[in-house]
């Protein structure tokens, strides 16, 4: 069985002092947390949460990495300057990515590329808007998606973490009812298994107003592995109640 996976997305926010006071009081009370759990931060501060995670169960994360090895990207940060900070996940293609700044599909398989060859394993997340959810188009733009890394990336699809966010309940407080969110991962999981003999490693995360209240109905569906968590990840609580709930 897949132990579940729960990745805080702190997005762009945090500072020095907010990340410190967050993660003291995460990591205490961790005791508990038999899940697998890591939070994915602003590319300034991994060199600071590297150090305040250092011995913990908790694993380091990026949120974006660049489509290019290296050279003349002014701005853009490598896949591996990021394994200098020991970083483990980076999420890519995010929703938030695809809209403010035009990723596109080959784009964000190019990037699941370069973090694996880093040795990251990336957080490729997929997910329709409203109006495609309310046009029907739910399940082909999900698979385009998906099928555009699969291409790309052939045999070492099986290491690859997966992450339904459907874009109508990022931080809408909407949720996908565990139904919904099990229906759309049933055909990610189809998908992957069509693609390679091992799918049933890869962890097919829910994301979207993910809290404490749906969590535990969420990751009781045979196809949620874990949740990628946005406003409730900077809630000290919040978090380590949803890590709880996916450690039952
Ligand atoms: P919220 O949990 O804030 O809705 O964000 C979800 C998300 O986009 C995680 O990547």
């Amino acid at each position: 069985m897949r132990s579940k996976l729960m990745v805080g997305n702190w997005k762009m926010n945090g500072s020095l002092m907010a990340n410190a006071s967050l993660l003291a009081d995460v990591l205490a009370g961790m005791a508990d947390v038999q899940c697998r759990a890591a939070v994915c931060v602003p590319a300034v501060y991994l060199a600071q949460v590297q150090t305040l995670l250092a011995g913990s169960a908790m694993g380091l994360g990026a949120q974006d990495l660049s489509a290019h090895e290296a050279g003349a990207y002014t701005g853009e940060v490598s896949a591996d300057m990021l394994r200098d900070f020991a970083v483990r996940y980076c999420i890519i293609g995010h929703s938030e990515r695809r809209q403010y700044h035009a990723e596109s599909d080959v784009t964000v398989a190019i990037k699941a590329q370069r973090a694996l060859a880093a040795g990251i394993t990336p957080i490729v997340c997929v997910g329709e808007s409203l109006a495609e959810r309310e046009a029907g188009q739910t399940e082909a733009v999900v698979k385009r998606q998906l099928a555009a890394v699969i291409h790309a990336n052939g045999h070492c699809i099986s290491e690859i973490v997966v992450a339904y966010e459907p874009v109508w309940a990022i931080g809408t407080g909407l949720t996908a009812t565990p139904e919904q969110a099990q229906a759309v991962h049933a055909v990610l999981r189809a998908q992957l298994q069509a693609a390679t003999a091992h799918a049933d490693r890869v962890s097919i995360l829910y994301g979207g107003s993910m809290n404490p209240a749906n969590a535990a109905s969420l990751l009781a569906q045979p196809d949620v592995d874990g949740g990628l968590i946005g406003g409730a990840s900077l809630k000290a609580p919040d978090f380590l109640s949803m890590l709880k709930a996916a450690s039952r």
